[in-house]
């Protein structure tokens, strides 16, 4: 069969196009096109679909019959080992599109080889003059192959050991010697001492793997069933190699999302220095990382893939400050990457809403973080010390996620130091700690827990609030040990379990774990897969692994918890039903003491449509129905009708919670016997947290109680400290406030009036500097009004000259004018930029136009050497 080609040619340098390219070309040879599976992987050994093979591991195992023998795919895949790496090598990322033909069982090396190298040099023109491969050294037939059928020169076929050329998807699973293909940038070189190694000079971009073995955990190889073929090439890369770009980030895959977050930086990709770049870059990539992680159905947590969500959304919120953006930016940055890969992955712009409340909600949260860390910052420098020392910046680091070079780049704003040597010093110390930990295991990095040889948690607690059960692992430091001593801070895992781990939005449950003499108070509970980690202390006793002992839950939370959890499928159903039958959820979390229902509806609910809702929630709570909890297959309980999240992975048996006639919901929360047991449910607030996206946050049950008295005092306060009963404040409230604010015009008067008395005697501590006269002054209190008359007022009595004032109108605030004459301008003085420098050395900012600017500051004991400064760029300027 002749190569797939028409039509090719044109717009075969496009990301688009390569993706189109290759998959029609393999379609052409007999290849079914496969969409891509989702990020989150059916595989349990890995965190991420890491590899376009990686959906088609149990057919390479033979647990699987493959649907067809041949296939190509584009597949999306994240890695996140070499994060470091993104941003400052020209082709690390975490999220690319493996493009992958596969044959199961059907051809083997021959036939891949031949094809890759059509596609290589027919369909992307690529000349053989800068192709070089690569075969594992022991395998002679492929060196054959390229050698012979192919034509490729001896000296361009480089053999490779173990270490390169032998292709497994993680420590076990299917596996098999490699052949790739390397893009050479500089054949001028010469095939003298090829080093593939060598990145300025070759890219590889296919991978071939010829998958023939199954490895153990041993490392021992067993044959599989058949002989199949896996291949990956780097559509990211092949992109960089015709659109002749020098790095990945470049190539219109990723660009544009770079030049959204360089126009929010106001500044150009092209002309900032390298550190800059990596920040740009750095962006580029994650967003794309996140976007695609949040419409898989990955949401924001400190365990698993949720982690490498949040840390991934995190570098981009810091290199963001590292750019000098302030403020939240994300969700601009994460339009742009929908926009650029909606036409391939649809699914980005139908679940945009989630997407961008999620991220909206971790920028948010990592933004305050930040915030708590610039404070201690502002009291480290308040001391005013000579240096920032090294633990200082690794607390920053590590504590609040100050990255060292934003410490540095606020150091020097400062005209101080930072000591690097000191902080790497800190940094080595806790690694050393880490690393001489005995068995460190972290618990969220992926397969530590396969490492206790445990694989799963029984949980009773849908029908029972204690058990017996034993100690399986217990975790201190981010240790496993043997026994943890009253005091100690442990994560345990126990066989069989009452507590509910946090998930479907409801929260771990709290209890006690009790021995002869033990207590250990449990306050959180999670689930990595299934193993259920218990979070809490040793408050007495030595807790030991083998220890049985009796696990009971707080029933009181426990209860709290389950009515806000049925309270929301209420509130879920009254939605739709008075709302929008439409409504769908984005989220939720059920706690012991509140609950959040996030949902998609265009619109804001109207205050009567939100009182509607409570009082139906509530009908059907007097109403008394009861639950029916089910175990059924996902197909019939689509068929009853039970709703089911948005975006979440079921597996084939699902747990439907029905409240008949009422709600049906796919579950596995705790919930109450009977809706009566909510007893009263209440809405606090309606808002909008992203575009597309409300939050209801609401209580129920003996939390309104505690609401309504909490209310209730409030109101009570209120009406003693304005002397009036509960139904006239509001109108006492409006009157004081209309009397306020015509005292505080007649303070304002009074002030102007005063500040411009005193500015008559300020004249004549005007200075003449050359053919112009100059007043530099401190106001004192006066406010940013009434300096910007005086100022005005002062330089029309001064004639040609510069006028800067400036003030404290409050504590912690700084005001600064600067009005300047034509001739003065002419001098070169531009008031905005002039008076922008000022004020940043009171910790502010601000500009205007050239002849009158105004602008603020923070740090009021800064203002006189600031108004040296002015006085000091004044003489040099006109003197
Ligand atoms: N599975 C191979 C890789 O990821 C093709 O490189």
């Amino acid at each position: 069969m002749s190569t797939s080609k028409p039509g090719l040619e044109k717009s075969v340098t496009s990301g688009a196009g390569i993706r189109q390219a290759f998959l029609k070309f393999y379609e052409a040879k007999g290849h079914q096109i496969l969409p891509s599976a989702s990020l989150v992987p059916e595989d349990p050994t890995v965190l991420l679909t890491i590899a376009g093979m990686l959906p088609f591991k149990p057919i390479f195992l033979g647990q699987r019959k493959a649907p067809v023998d041949r296939a190509t795919t584009s597949q999306k895949c994240i890695r996140t080992n070499d994060i470091e790496n993104v941003g400052r090598t020209a082709r690390h990322h975490t999220f690319f599109e493996m493009l992958g033909n596969f044959s199961f069982g059907d051809y083997f090396k021959e036939k891949a080889v031949a094809w890759a190298w059509e596609l290589s040099t027919q369909v992307f023109k690529l000349d053989p003059k800068n192709l070089v491969v690569s075969v594992f050294r022991e395998d002679d037939d492929a060196y054959a192959i390229w050698r012979d059928q192919i034509g490729v020169p001896e000296q361009r076929i480089i053999r490779m050991d173990e270490k390169d050329n032998f292709w497994t998807s993680g420590p076990t699973g299917p596996c098999g010697p490699c052949s790739e293909i390397y893009y050479d940038f500089h054949p001028e070189l010469g095939d003298d001492n090829i080093d593939l190694e060598d990145d300025t000079r070759f890219i590889e971009f296919y991978n071939l793997v010829f998958m023939q073995y199954n490895k153990d955990a041993d490392g021992n190889l067993t044959p599989l069933q058949a002989q199949n073929i896996d291949t990956g090439l780097g559509l990211e890369r092949m992109a960089q190699i015709l659109q002749k770009k020098p790095n990945n980030y470049e190539t219109d895959l990723i660009f544009p999302i770079i030049q959204t977050a360089a126009d929010i930086a106001g500044i150009d990709y092209f002309a900032v220095d390298e550190s800059k770049k990596v920040s740009l870059k750095v962006i580029g990539d994650h967003v794309r990382s996140v976007a695609h992680m949040i419409s898989d159905g990955i949401t924001a947590s400190n365990v698993g893939r949720g982690y490498i969500l949040r840390r991934l959304i995190r570098r981009v919120v810091r290199h963001g400050r590292l750019l000098g953006i302030e403020g939240a930016f994300v969700n601009q940055v994460a339009e742009s990457a929908i926009a650029l890969c909606e036409t391939a992955y649809p699914e980005l712009r139908e679940r945009e809403s989630m997407i961008k409340a999620e991220l909206d909600r971790e920028e948010t949260q990592f933004l305050k973080t930040l915030e708590r860390g610039e404070k201690l910052l502002a009291e480290i420098l308040e001391r005013k010390p000579k240096q920032i020392s090294g633990e200082e910046a690794f607390k920053l680091y590590d504590t609040f996620g100050f990255p060292l070079e934003l410490t540095q780049e606020i150091a020097e704003e400062n005209d101080l130091t930072v000591d690097v040597a000191g902080f790497e010093t800190a940094m080595e110390a806790q690694r050393e700690r880490a690393k001489s930990a005995h068995e460190t295991i972290d618990l969220l990095a992926q397969g530590s827990l396969s490492q206790l040889g445990i694989d799963s948690t029984d949980f009773l607690g849908y029908t029972d609030v204690t058990s017996q059960s034993t100690v399986k692992a217990i975790l201190a430091n981010g240790e496993t040990v043997e026994t943890a001593e009253a005091g100690t801070d442990v994560q345990l895992v126990l066989d069989q379990t009452p507590f509910y781990a946090e998930s479907g939005g409801q929260i771990g449950d709290r209890g006690y774990l009790a021995g002869d003499t033990l207590v250990v108070r449990i306050e959180d509970v999670q689930k990595d897969n299934n193993l259920f980690i218990h979070i809490g202390r040793v408050e007495r006793g030595t807790l030991s692994i083998g220890d049985s002992v009796s696990a009971q839950i707080d029933r009181a939370c426990r209860r709290r918890s389950q009515a806000n959890h049925s309270a929301t499928h209420l509130l879920q159903a009254a939605l739709k039903k008075l709302v929008d039958d439409g409504i769908s959820q984005a989220g939720s979390l059920v706690s012991f003491d509140r609950l959040r229902f996030d949902f998609n509806s265009p619109r804001a609910l109207t205050p009567a449509e939100v009182q509607q809702v409570e009082a139906q929630v509530n009908t059907w709570i007097a109403e008394a129905h009861s639950a029916q909890v089910e175990v059924m297959p996902i197909a019939d309980a689509k068929a009853k009708g039970a709703t089911a999240m948005f975006g979440e992975k079921y597996g084939n048996e699902v747990r439907v919670v029905d409240f008949p006639g009422v709600s049906m919901e796919l579950c596995g929360g705790t919930h109450v016997g009977n809706t009566a047991e909510i007893g009263v449910f209440k809405i606090i607030a309606e808002s909008g947290i992203a575009a597309g996206v409300r939050r209801i946050e609401a209580v129920a049950g003996p939390v309104v109680l505690e609401y309504l008295n909490v209310r209730d005092q409030i109101v009570k306060d209120l009406g003693e400290r304005f002397k009036a009963k509960p139904e006239e404040l509001v109108e006492r409230i409006i009157n004081l406030q209309t009397e306020l604010k015509t005292s505080q015009k007649t303070v304002d008067g009074l002030k102007s009036e005063l500040a411009l008395l005193k500015s008559d005697q300020l004249l004549d501590q005007a200075q003449t500097m050359g053919d112009f006269q100059v007043l530099v002054a401190n106001m004192g209190e006066v406010d940013a009004d009434s300096l910007k008359t005086v100022a005005e007022r002062l330089l029309q009595k001064l004639g040609e000259g510069a006028v800067v004032l400036g003030s404290i109108p409050a504590e912690g605030k700084v005001s600064l004018v600067a009005a300047f004459s034509k001739a003065a301008m002419d001098k070169g003085l531009k008031a905005g930029q002039f008076i922008g420098g000022i004020a940043k050395i009171t910790g502010g900012g601000g500009g205007g136009r050239p002849n009158f600017a105004q602008a603020g500051g923070r740090d009021a004991s800064k203002l006189p050497g600031a108004l040296d400064a002015a006085k000091e760029q004044l003489w040099s300027a006109l003197g």
